[in-house]
């Protein structure tokens, strides 16, 4: 018999550094008026010159574990989802479990872009499903600010850093009710770091280019984004078998707020049960949802036997939702 699963405690971490829309005036030809009205982004968090996505998960796994009420050794598996990784070798999941001084848990990265905190949960949760694991780390961090390219106003102004984590624990009521998850290669080129990677080696010519930047084609993303945020959102809700009006709180991918109202618009739900961050946080790709989800649970937003819906989308392409019946205590 296959185990239930839920989410035992969530923790995050911000980095200190706020930049605000302002600051990018001087730099390209955008205004504090347009970020706002096109996106919903008034600031974001940069992360500090010696700060990595290992250091960012580490504190937001520290939180995650310390609200479980879970010491470190007892951790089985860390699950690192993010693009922007410390290095290519060794997985920045190693370095964070280390760090956090999770010495006796497996860990491995995991990249499905802003997508890559519902993948992870669904990919974690099989394993205490199965009575494999009984304690796992899941945790979404970017420093994206590391990646981007600050003479492109298309790109530099959306996205932020953080890092958001969830310990999934065995529970007797409630926990994860359903996933999808989705992925389609045939828009893989619609969001890129194009260099650095077996297809474009890093050279002095794909750096003198700025090939190892983050390159977004904005507007067809924002088409895939509508269309599939609405759908990915009702096959989760089928697979638990709720109705839209039962919805607690929709927990969604922060790219745009206009694509964030439009999933609540075909949700029919009132932005009040809309988890939003973007306004301060900027678009933080795998750590949006999880910071997110941090900050509504520590705000006291959510209640035990609360329905929670998260859904993400993103590189790749991408999608994924899950739907979750609160129930921390029930383990
Ligand atoms: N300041 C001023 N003007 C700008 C800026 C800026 N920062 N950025 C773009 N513009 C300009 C464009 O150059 C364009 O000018 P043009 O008409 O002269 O060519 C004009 O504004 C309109 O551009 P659009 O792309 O039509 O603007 P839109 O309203 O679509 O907003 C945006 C652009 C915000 C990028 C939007 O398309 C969007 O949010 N897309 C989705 C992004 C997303 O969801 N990403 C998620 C995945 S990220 C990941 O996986 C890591």
């Amino acid at each position: 018999m296959l185990k239930k699963v839920g989410i035992w405690g969530t923790g995050s971490y911000l980095p200190e550094r706020v930049m605000t829309n302002k600051e990018f005036e001087s730099m390209v030809d955008t205004s504090d008026e347009w970020i706002v009205t096109r996106t919903g982004i008034r600031e974001r968090r940069v992360a500090a010159p010696e700060e990595a996505v290992s250091d960012l998960s580490a504190i937001a796994g520290a939180r995650a574990l310390e609200a479980a009420g879970v010491a470190p050794e007892e951790v089985d598996l860390v699950i690192v989802g993010s693009c922007t990784f410390d290095t290519y070798l060794p997985a920045s999941a190693c370095l964070a479990a280390e760090k956090m001084g999770a010495r006796r848990a497996a860990a491995f990265d995991l990249e499905t872009a802003c997508t890559s905190f519902i993948y992870g949960c669904a990919v974690g949760a099989q394993f205490i499903a199965t009575g494999m694991y009984r304690h796992v780390l899941v945790i979404g961090a970017e420093v994206l600010s590391k990646f981007l390219d600050y003479r492109d106003r298309n790109t530099c102004v959306l996205f932020g850093d953080g890092a958001g984590a969830a310990l999934l624990g065995p529970v007797e009521e409630g926990g994860f009710k359903a996933f999808d998850l989705g992925a389609d290669g045939s828009g893989g080129e619609l969001i890129t770091v194009p260099a650095g990677g077996s297809r474009m080696p890093a050279s002095a010519a794909t750096l003198e280019e700025g090939q190892h930047y983050v390159k977004m084609n904005g507007k067809e993303v924002y088409k895939f984004a509508v269309r599939v945020i609405g759908d990915a959102s009702q096959k989760a809700l089928d697979g638990a078998g709720w109705r839209q009006e039962e919805i607690d709180m929709l927990i969604p991918h922060q790219a745009n707020l206009r694509i964030i109202e439009s999933a609540a618009k075909k949700l029919g739900l009132s932005m009040e049960k809309v988890a939003v961050n973007l306004d301060r946080c900027g678009n933080m790709s795998a750590a949006s949802i999880p910071v997110a989800l941090d900050e509504v649970v520590r705000a006291g937003k959510v209640k035990t036997g609360d329905r929670l819906l998260m859904v993400g989308f993103g590189s790749g392409l991408t999608w994924g939702s899950m739907a979750i019946e609160w129930n921390p205590g029930q383990r």
